[in-house]
């Protein structure tokens, strides 16, 4: 197995990471690849579900770190960075807070003391937080949700200033999808950038989600363009959920195809100062969560179902 991660920073980025979840660490052979083989072929990791909040507060001020803990703690003994996720969402939050009717000054507080908590408990041992995750729509606009549908826009500062005071070290990013090459979208994140900047509100970082469709992604030109827009109004980038999904059954020709694609984007980080690093949405097929979501696709991931590697792999490290 290639040492993506050592070759990653050979190249000059922090990490070469994945994402995981709790159910697939059993799995000793997953585990090998995972952790036994870190900070070798990983050198970060990302909670793919057990630091959202309906596994860290399922109860309101009830909160826990069981799932979350069980990532992150033998992420750190291997050496490994964490990408912490995430603070602030739409999705998956428990049901006393999607069913509860709050006024506005209620419900800055409850985000204000989940972050204090969450990002509390794991102060010093993330590298980055995700703080706001999925607030755009993809003409720009804000989500209509909970937060924003109470709160309105300044959910957003509230919750990057009560993130910054729990944990100085973290860095804090913005998180989305289809925010990957320049458009309504991505054009939208960037004036969110520069409004936290004008407030006086840190923030760090921006986190290109990097969910792309074999033989559809942006071209190496347009990626580039794009985290250079962002990296110019002085926060850093990172793709942080990357993954290539083709239909299945899979061919060889469209296998191919998503070795090119995975390729494009670690060219694309490497060629920007102040990419910072890239993760794939988990790398082992049978853990993907991409069959589940996007029903006729499959096969996103570097390895296949039985852990061997595809020829992404190889082109990734063909471009570190
Ligand atoms: C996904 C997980 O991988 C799934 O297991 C879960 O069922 C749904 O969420 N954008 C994000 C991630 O920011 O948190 C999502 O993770 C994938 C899309």
């Amino acid at each position: 197995v290639p040492a993506l991660n050592k070759l990653a920073q050979a190249a000059g980025l922090k990490y070469f990471g994945t994402a995981t979840d709790n159910p697939e660490l059993p799995n000793a052979e997953y585990s090998q690849y995972l952790f036994g083989y870190a900070p070798q072929l990983f050198g970060q990791v990302t909670p793919a579900n057990s630091q959202k909040w309906d596994a860290t507060e399922p109860e309101q001020n009830v909160f826990n770190y069981t799932g979350g803990d069980a990532i992150i703690q033998p992420a750190l003994n291997h050496s490994m960075i964490a990408r912490c996720h995430n603070l602030n969402w739409y999705n998956q939050n428990p049901e006393w807070l999607t069913s509860g009717t709050w006024d506005n000054a209620t419900l800055i507080s409850i985000l204000q003391n989940h972050i204090a908590n969450v990002v509390g408990h794991y102060k010093g041992q993330c590298y980055a937080w995700d703080v706001v995750n999925e607030a755009l729509n993809d003409n720009g606009t804000y989500r209509s949700d909970l937060w924003y549908d109470t709160i309105g826009p300044a959910f957003i500062p509230i919750a990057f200033q009560a993130a910054a005071a729990a944990d100085p070290n973290a860095k804090l990013y913005y998180n989305d999808y289809n925010i990957e090459s320049p458009g309504a979208k991505s054009t939208a994140a960037q004036q969110l950038v520069s409004s936290l900047k004008a407030q006086g509100i840190r923030i760090d970082g921006v986190g290109l989600q990097s969910h792309f469709i074999g033989g559809e992604t942006p071209t190496l030109d347009s990626q580039v363009a794009n985290m250079q827009a962002f990296t110019a109004l002085g926060v850093e980038v990172a793709v942080t959920e990357l993954d290539v999904r083709v239909s299945t059954p899979a061919t060889d020709a469209e296998i191919a195809q998503q070795a090119t694609d995975y390729a494009t984007t670690a060219q694309a980080c490497v060629n920007v100062e102040g990419c910072v690093g890239l993760t794939v949405w988990d790398f082992d097929d049978q853990y993907s969560w991409v069959p589940g979501t996007f029903p006729g696709y499959g096969a996103a991931d570097l390895f296949d179902a039985n852990f061997t590697a595809k020829p992404a792999v190889a082109s990734i490290a063909q471009v570190f």
